[in-house]
């Protein structure tokens, strides 16, 4: 670590400590704080890292790391900046799926091929078609949801969202589905996405895998892609696999392109489905949404910039970049820490406006702008509109972080809707920030 940064950031350093995590949430509100505990339970490294993001000013080179960028208008600069960046080489996200998927990944994810694939893909999610999509997958499971609610009973929200989850996952790769109703089956396709996922666990610093890691790559994916060839001729054009086939995309990259939605979309998503649900309840803006429910999208968006549930996006440098008078030389690699610079906004705020400078940062930017960032949204629209639809507040009886996961999430978030109606008017504090400010305040 350099010594200048050292003297900036002293407190930064000891984070990944126990003491200096606990110091540190000690001075957070209640929502921060179980925010933070599941960053650091899902991996240390990468809660000391975003905080020192914090403190290291819009772009700064850390010695073995590379340069972590935390300002969001810069962030998006140099993620739309394909002539100087690449996610192909080392520090890029397509660097692991190259070695993964095979050489073809080198054409398809970057470069005319990625253009074209993404041209092609363009309709395959629209705003329009992922909320009929995820209303037709999540109808049923939703009502078995409802029914227990309205029962008394208690449920593990994060179970529930990597259950529905698996079921788009099934639904998206045209997997052959026994019983519809047999939750166990889409938990063991979530599963496989997690073990997929666990493989970039440790390549914050490094993205080259070892050999074996390849091999139990390839295996899941293999496993979990056997459906696809026989989906894509056969299946009709409500189906991804149908419209990758209308669309022109090859199988090849059909079956690539089912293999990321895999990995890209299960995690991420269910994890801001259960910690959207936590978020709500710990600033008791589930009241001010029951009062208004208009305010359904700006809570998407809000538990989207505050989770940002990949927290990080990695850029190979091609050829040399001037980012805010700073020279990131070819070869070098950049962290855009998305977390970071989402959460230095401001609290968790249902009412909160559109950031022009943030704008959606949590999925990306660029020409790898999230493809699935419609059908993510309606995910979660559709968990929050099941709830709401009960008309009373839930409340949050138990909670567990998941460990040493590359996606920060809730294992266990167990709720229980009360018997009383929502008030008319809902709570939280305002004026702080995820990772950033601290208040004195907060309540346990
Ligand atoms: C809350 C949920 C999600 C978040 C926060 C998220 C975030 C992101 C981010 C940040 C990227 C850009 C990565 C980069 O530039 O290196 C990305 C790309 C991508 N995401 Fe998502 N994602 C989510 C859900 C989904 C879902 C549900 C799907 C589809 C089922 C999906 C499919 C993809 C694909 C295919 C890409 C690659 C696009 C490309 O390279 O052109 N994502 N996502």
């Amino acid at each position: 670590m350099s010594e200048p940064l050292a003297k900036e950031a002293p407190s930064a350093f000891a984070l990944s400590g126990r003491k200096g995590v606990m110091k540190l949430l000690s001075g957070l509100s209640v929502e921060a704080r179980h925010e933070s505990r599941l960053v650091f339970a899902a991996n240390p490294a990468l809660f000391a890292l975003l905080n020192l993001g914090r403190f290291v000013g819009p772009v700064r080179r850390i010695p073995r790391l590379g340069w972590l960028i935390t300002d969001p208008v810069l962030a998006r600069r140099v993620l739309s900046d394909s002539a100087h960046t690449s996610l192909l080489g080392e520090g890029g996200v397509g660097h692991l799926w190259a070695q993964l998927l095979g050489d073809w990944v080198n054409d398809a994810f970057d470069g005319p091929g990625h253009l074209e694939l993404r041209e092609r893909g363009k309709d395959l999610f629209t705003d329009a078609s992922a909320k009929a999509h995820v209303a037709r997958v999540f109808h049923e499971p939703a009502i078995r949801l409802a029914d227990k609610l309205r029962q008394g009973a208690s449920v593990d929200i994060s179970e529930i969202a990597r259950i529905w989850v698996g079921r788009m996952v099934a639904d998206l790769l045209g997997l052959p589905i026994r019983d519809n109703r047999d939750d166990s089956e889409f938990r063991s396709i979530f599963a496989c996405g997690e073990r997929l996922a666990a493989l970039a666990i440790g390549t914050i610093g490094s993205t080259v895998i070892k050999p074996e890691v390849v091999t139990e790559g390839r295996t899941i994916l293999e496993q979990l892609t056997s459906g696809v060839p026989e989906a894509y001729e056969n299946a009709d054009t409500s189906t991804l696999l149908g419209r990758c086939r209308e669309a022109g995309i090859p199988l090849r990259e059909a079956r690539g392109l089912a293999s990321l939605l895999l990995v890209a979309g299960t995690e991420t998503a269910a994890s801001a489905m259960g910690r959207g649900v936590a978020l709500l309840h710990d600033t008791g803006q589930q009241h001010a949404l029951f009062a208004k429910p208009d305010l359904v999208p700006s809570s998407v968006r809000e538990i989207l910039r505050v989770t940002s549930p990949a927290p990080l996006i990695g850029r190979h440098v091609t050829s040399d970049i001037d980012v805010s008078g700073k020279t990131i030389r070819a070869g070098e690699q950049v962290l855009m820490l998305t977390y970071t610079a989402n959460n230095a906004a401001g609290r968790f705020d249902i009412g909160r406006p559109h950031d022009p400078k943030i704008r959606q940062l949590w999925f990306g930017a660029g020409r790898h702008l999230c493809l699935g960032a419609p059908l993510a949204r309606a995910e979660i629209t559709y968990l929050l509109e099941t709830l709401m639809a009960q008309q009373r507040p839930w409340r949050v009886v138990r909670r567990r972080a998941s460990r040493r996961v590359i996606i920060p999430a809730y294992a266990e978030l167990i709720i229980t809707c009360g018997p009383e109606k929502p008030p008319l008017r809902g709570g939280g504090r305002r004026g702080e920030t995820l990772v950033g400010t601290r208040v004195g305040n907060g309540h346990a």
